[in-house]
């Protein structure tokens, strides 16, 4: 067992945590919590969709939000494009990376995309090669790798053979994704070894939300295998609007929490995170999701 001495985080609180919000969340309120997640020391951010709007309210502020981000170089501003009309919209946003997004569940492709998951290589191909050819680096996501809501247990073959599709259109790296957060620790290794068939272990990351409370464990069973990279959302943020009862993805604060606990680094300040996730969390009227962001506010407080 080698453990990464390094891990790399990338925060989809404001893309993968607000979409799923029933209140309106002004741009200007999306905006300030990207500027403080950088202050905070994220060098990757998952921004927002360029999807409909008719599909995803909440997104539909998406080049709002992207112009009004005070940029930092070295950090890396990603947002979702499920097809040729989303990439094109986020042109004039200037991304540096675009995440297409499948699943290894043929219900929840339908569900989510309105697509076959054959039907949705077909759509994501184009953006892929478009988005190389413009020499931007292109992300592909993978929910439900061990549980569907509508379909139940997903097999690692499921998502084998996905990670296969994804490869052979040329996306370049492949999130491993808990949708709705019912993985344990052996599954989703299982699931992260179905996609390392296809993608080296630079090349993954994993997903996890947090709905049955596994994913920090998750996380360490992928940390166990040399993976690196892990998706995470400020103050436990989110949820898919297309997996109902799905939770938001493991805190970003317990995740980095856990990781310099174990001496392996990720450049983020935790006290800076922390006030990020209480931030948003006051904006929402809401306390922190996060058991990490809880015990050191009421450190503070005392
Ligand atoms: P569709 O209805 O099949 O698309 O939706 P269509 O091509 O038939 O077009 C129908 C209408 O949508 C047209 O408008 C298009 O212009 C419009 P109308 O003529 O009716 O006014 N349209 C668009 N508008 C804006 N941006 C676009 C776009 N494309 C078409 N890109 C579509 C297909 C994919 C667009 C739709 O199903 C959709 O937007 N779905 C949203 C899915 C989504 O955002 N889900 C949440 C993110 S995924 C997630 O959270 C999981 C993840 O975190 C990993 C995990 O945890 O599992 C990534
Ligand atoms: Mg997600």
């Amino acid at each position: 067992m080698t453990l990464p001495t390094r891990v790399k985080i990338v925060d989809v609180g404001p893309r993968d945590g607000l979409q799923n919000e029933k209140q309106a969340v002004p741009a200007a309120v999306k905006i300030e919590l990207v500027h403080r997640l950088q202050a905070a020391g994220l060098k990757d951010i998952e921004v927002t969709s360029f999807v409909s709007p008719k599909w995803v309210p909440q997104m539909a502020d998406n080049a709002e939000v992207m112009a009004g981000i005070n940029r930092l170089p070295g950090v890396r501003y990603s947002v979702l494009t499920p097809n040729l009309q989303g990439f094109e919209a986020s042109r004039a946003s200037r991304p540096d990376e675009i995440v297409v997004f499948g699943a290894a569940s043929e219900t929840f492709s339908q569900r989510n995309i309105n697509c076959s998951i054959a039907q949705s290589i077909e759509r994501f191909a184009p953006v892929v090669a478009a988005a190389r050819a413009a020499g931007m680096p292109v992300r592909g996501a993978m929910s439900c790798v061990v549980g569907c809501p509508y379909e139940g247990e997903v097999a690692p073959e499921r998502v084998g053979y996905l990670a296969g599709l994804m490869k052979g259109i040329g996306v370049q790296h492949i999130g491993v994704a808990d949708t709705i957060g019912v993985g344990t620790p052996l599954k989703v290794q299982r699931a992260m070894a179905a996609a390392l068939q296809h993608f080296g272990l630079d090349e993954v990351s994993g997903h996890f939300h947090d709905t049955y409370g596994q994913a920090l464990a998750n996380t360490l069973a992928c940390l166990e295998m040399g993976v690196w990279q892990f998706d995470a959302s400020v103050a436990g943020l989110g949820g898919c609007p297309y997996a109902k009862g799905a939770t938001g993805n493991v805190a970003t604060e317990d995740l980095v929490y856990m990781l310099h606990g174990m001496g392996i680094a990720t450049g983020i300040d935790l006290d800076r995170l922390v006030d990020a996730g209480e931030y948003i969390s006051t904006q929402l009227q809401r306390r922190p999701n996060s058991r990490v962001a809880t015990a050191l506010l009421s450190q503070r407080a005392s």
